[in-house]
């Protein structure tokens, strides 16, 4: 790595390889991706405990900054902040001074005049977390919570965490995600992890339509029927139509969509007996997903929702202890320690 190098995967590493910012999963190895895995495993009891708080940010102050809807990834990040300790300020953009013409610098300028510690930034451009990451003031953190088609990066992550909590281990295992490829930020990163943490095969099951044109340079294998598709699968990963995404007419219908690619009992039944169903929200039942299936025994998207705690409590204390060894090391550097 140069010092000029401001990709996203160097930019989110300190020297020493530890996180100071998550923005992608790109450049991230196997052994650092498992450090999340458990580190998460290890915050997992915590929310088991009455008092649900340890103190690894007190004192510290995250924002979250999410100019989109959520409901998943908002809520946990807020609670995986709080029980780290952390004081949490969640900025309503639909009431910022963002809906007055305030530039998303000035707002960043402002927020960091406040002395924060961390923002988490959701945001429907691809690559806005990286760009506030670049210009951010050093010891500030920066959490991607999704941006535009490009990543969702603790998503992934948190699935990666249930996947392994009911298989064991990913080698050898026979993944698939359906549906609508081509806008989905959560596949792109969960192709990536599936890949980096060793699975034996990972498949995406779509019509032509809503795949992107390489879609197996990410590391992948195709499949245009669900039938074959759902054969020996050990996981099935369903996602949303994203139609606020969609440019056009990619589909002759949700009802047809729903009849080729829409996961029913029937379908489930060509996988592995003990495949397990995930999603990561939110569901659309009736178009990708059948509500049998949703809430049935091979479903574990509620197990999902939760992991989401850990997975971030992990990412958020992990970069901040990445930010505070960077400045030691920049101190003892200039004989100030
Ligand atoms: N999975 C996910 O990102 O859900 P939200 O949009 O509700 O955060």
């Amino acid at each position: 790595m140069t010092a000029n190098d401001s990709s996203p995967h160097h930019l989110q590493l300190t020297r020493d390889g530890q996180l100071r910012h998550f923005l992608t999963l790109d450049g991230l190895d196997r052994a650092l991706l498992t450090d999340i895995l458990d580190t998460a495993d290890s915050f997992i009891e915590v929310g088991e405990r009455t008092i649900k708080k340890v103190p690894l940010l007190r004192g510290r102050t995250v924002v979250n900054l999410f100019f989109e809807s959520s409901t998943r990834t908002r809520s946990t990040f807020e609670l995986a902040a709080k029980r780290l300790s952390a004081d949490v300020l969640n900025l309503d953009i639909s009431t910022s001074a963002t809906s007055k013409g305030e530039s998303l610098s000035d707002t960043l300028l402002n927020l960091e005049a406040m002395a924060s510690d961390m923002f988490v930034v959701r945001h429907s451009q691809s690559g806005a977390p990286h760009f506030i990451a670049e210009s951010v003031t050093p010891g500030v953190a920066i959490i991607n919570a999704g941006d535009g088609r490009h990543a969702h990066p603790t998503q992934a992550m948190l699935d990666m965490l249930t996947i392994r909590q009911h298989k064991g281990q990913f080698e050898g295992l026979k993944v698939a995600i359906v549906g609508d490829v081509l806008h989905s930020r959560v596949a792109r990163s969960q192709i990536r992890a599936l890949n980096e943490l060793g699975a034996g095969e990972v498949r995406v099951i779509a019509p032509g339509t809503l795949l992107p044109k390489d879609v197996e340079s990410l590391g992948c294998t195709v499949e245009y029927d669900m039938a074959r598709g759902m054969k020996d699968l050990d996981v099935v990963i369903m996602l949303r139509l994203q139609k606020e995404r969609m440019e056009g007419a990619l589909l002759p219908s949700e009802r047809e969509f729903y009849r080729l690619y829409g996961l029913n009992q029937q379908k489930l039944a060509l996988a592995h007996p003990e495949c397990i169903v995930m999603h990561p929200g939110p569901i659309n039942r009736g178009v990708e997903i059948e509500s049998a299936v949703a809430d049935g025994p091979q479903s574990v998207i509620l197990n999902q929702v939760t992991n989401g705690i850990a997975i971030r409590m992990a990412v958020m204390s992990m970069a901040m202890g990445g930010q505070v060894a960077e400045r030691q090391q920049k101190l003892s550097e200039r004989g100030q320690t």
